[in-house]
Order: C-alpha cells, then sequence, then structure tokens
C-alpha cells in the first residue's frame, strides 16, 4: 500500500493545534498539513493552508479523508480536558478513548505510517510521589481525563508492542501560550492571568495561592512534539509516554513574576472545584528518560516565559 506525504492534525482549533499546524506547515509545507476540527479553525491556520471539518469519531469521513490528502501522519489533539471532562463524564470518556482507537485501527490497518496522541500529568493521582515525579511510578488518577489518559497510553503501547503502530506520546504539562485560548483545563488560569494584567485588570485565580503545578511554555511544547516525532525510531524507547518538563510554580509565584514587569498587578484567590483536581496531581516532573532517549531540552524558564507573554499580549504596559 502506498501512503503519501500527508500530515492530519485532528483538534487543529484548540490551544495546542493553532500552534502546531503552523509549526507543521514550516516543516512539511503548507499544502501537505490539513488542519482538521469539528469548529473553525484561526484564519490563520485556514488561509496558509487546507482545513477541513471532521468529527473524529465519524471513522468514515476520517478514512475519506486520509485517502484524499494520502495522508502518513495523524496528530490527534482532540479530546475533553480535566474541568470540562468532570462536567461531561461518558462524553469525555466516549471522545477520548474512541477518537484514539479510530486513528490507531488506521495505523494497525496500514493505512498510515506514525500516529502522535498526546497524554498529560493527569494521569498521576494523589497516590503519586509529588515532587519530581518519575517516568515510571504509581498511576492512580482520580478524574475521568486522567483516567482516559492513562488508559490511552497503555493502548499505545499495546498497539506498538503487537501491531508494531509507530505511536508516539508525551505527558505535556499545563501549557501557556498568548495565540490561542485553553480549552476548559484546570491549569488555565496560567494563561488567564497573563489577558487579566494585560488588560491592566486584577485577576481571580480558581485556584490557591500555594498550588504548585508543572507547565510549559507553548514554543517548547511545540519543540518537543516535533523533536519526538523526528526522533529515529530506535530512540523512542518509551512508547506509553514520555514525561517532559519545563517549568513548575504557584499562582503566588507567577504573579510576583508578572509584578516584576507590571508593579500594579493585583490577585486575590477563590478556589472552585478545580482545586481538588489540581491537588490530584503532582507539583514537578522529572523528565530525564525523554531528556536520554532523545535528547528533549527546554528553553523558557518562568522569568523567560513571563516576559515573553505580556511583550506579546501587552507590549506597552510593561516596564
Ligand atoms: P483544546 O480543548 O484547546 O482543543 C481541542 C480541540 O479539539 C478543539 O478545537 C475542539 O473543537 C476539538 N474537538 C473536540 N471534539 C472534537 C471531535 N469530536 N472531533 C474533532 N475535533 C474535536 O485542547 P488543547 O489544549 O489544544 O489540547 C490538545 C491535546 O493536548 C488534548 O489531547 C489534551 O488532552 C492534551 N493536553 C493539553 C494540555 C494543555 O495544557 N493544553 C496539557 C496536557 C495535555
Ligand atoms: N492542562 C491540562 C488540564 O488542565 C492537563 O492535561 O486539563
Amino acid at each position: 500500500m502506498t501512503i503519501g506525504k500527508g500530515v492530519l492534525v485532528i483538534g487543529a482549533s484548540g490551544q495546542i493545534g493553532t500552534e502546531l499546524v503552523m509549526a507543521l506547515r514550516q516543516q512539511h509545507g503548507t499544502a501537505n498539513v490539513v488542519a482538521c476540527d469539528i469548529k473553525t479553525a484561526s484564519d490563520e491556520v485556514k488561509a496558509s493552508g487546507p482545513f477541513e471539518l471532521l468529527d473524529i469519531l465519524d471513522k468514515d469521513r476520517l478514512y475519506a479523508l486520509v485517502k484524499q490528502y494520502e495522508v502518513s501522519e495523524i496528530y490527534l489533539l482532540a479530546a475533553l480536558l480535566s474541568a470540562t471532562a468532570e462536567q461531561k463524564v461518558m462524553p469525555a470518556w466516549k471522545l477520548n478513548m474512541d477518537g484514539l482507537f479510530n486513528v490507531l485501527e488506521l495505523a494497525r490497518e496500514g493505512h498510515i505510517a506514525k500516529v502522535y496522541w498526546p497524554s498529560s500529568i493527569a494521569i498521576f493521582g494523589p497516590t503519586t510521589p509529588k515532587v519530581h515525579t518519575p517516568q515510571r511510578t504509581i498511576a492512580e488518577p482520580t478524574t475521568v481525563y486522567g483516567i482516559s489518559k492513562l488508559t490511552g497510553e497503555r493502548w499505545c503501547e499495546y498497539y506498538f508492542n503487537r501491531y508494531g503502530v509507530d505511536v508516539r506520546s508525551l505527558r505535556y504539562p499545563g501549557l501557556i501560550g498568548y495565540k490561542s485560548a485553553p480549552g476548559g483545563g484546570t491549569t488555565d488560569y496560567a494563561v488567564d492571568i497573563f489577558h487579566k494584567a494585560a488588560a491592566g485588570e486584577p485577576f481571580t485565580c480558581f485556584l490557591n495561592a500555594d498550588t504548585r503545578l508543572p507547565m510549559m511554555y507553548m514554543p517548547d511544547a511545540i519543540a518537543a512534539t516535533l523533536g519526538i516525532m523526528n526522533a529515529e525510531a530506535a530512540n523512542v524507547k518509551v512508547r506509553s509516554s514520555y514525561n517532559i518538563a519545563a517549568l513548575d510554580f504557584t499562582p503566588a509565584e507567577l504573579a510576583g513574576r508578572i509584578r516584576e514587569n507590571m508593579p500594579d498587578f493585583r490577585i486575590d484567590y477563590a478556589p472552585d472545584h478545580r482545586q481538588a483536581i489540581a491537588d490530584s496531581w503532582p507539583g514537578s516532573i522529572d523528565d530525564s528518560v525523554a531528556r536520554k532517549d532523545w535528547g528533549w531540552k527546554n528553553r523558557y524558564d518562568l522569568k523567560a516565559m513571563t516576559r515573553d507573554m505580556l511583550v506579546n499580549l501587552a507590549p506597552e504596559s510593561i516596564r
């Protein structure tokens, strides 16, 4: 069977997809990277290459697009994230699991050559060691999102071991970027805070001041994604999902960094249902296995990330 050089990004209109599509178009050529979603994409994504409406649960349409665009790689980003999934338990389970099966099955049947599917720090739970959480450790998630991601990891490894499917995965921490809005996660406060600061408004945080979580600036997350997908197959030794890390901070520490650039910025705290989710997750991640296996390295620390966010969102307001 011939497989072309097309790349399909499913969930392309979300926080990661909006930026990943543009990076993939630079690498593979604009016409070869097809952005797909159930909702329309950003103007930049639509203007720069093909966009198709696709519900990942529609396996026939997925297959038709794979054939139409001679697709060889799929990046499957469509999912319900942690906070939304707690409100929509069964739809979240269905989307997060059946979407993955639809793509893994296409690979097993030989229609595509490579799959990228993101996991999350949410696979860990309250019994996991919280500090520098290792690659392999106790993973007893207490959210439907975490359970779906942990289950997905086991299936990815199974399809690799049993059928030789070249599937690669990263456990993203909370992702922070200025180009697109986050979509229903527990780490979203760390994006929202910048928009309030940029607007000159105070921010009410839905997590406690001292809630430490692992985070990453979007350019590092995109680099990690391209890094693992471009790595030699032999160097990708973990076929469930890799820990990757860059930053960890509390809301109070992030607010402090923002104040270094905007001294008048104010924050207060009103923890809601998302506090329990955050409390069940690690505070920091050990990513030494990814660093050793395929050379993962982050570029942005907290100070550099904060500055870059504010330079892009409110250049005239920072000192
Ligand atoms: P997002 O919610 O911003 O985007 C998801 C996209 O999927 C949306 O554009 C949505 O319209 C689309 N979608 C939903 N249902 C669909 C369907 N049935 N068919 C096709 N598209 C559908 O999410 P994101 O932050 O971009 O996350 C992408 C992936 O990365 C997810 O798997 C998520 O679990 C994972 N992840 C994200 C983070 C983070 O901090 N953003 C952290 C860890 C893991
Ligand atoms: N950032 C994501 C969330 O909060 C973690 O996967 O849901």
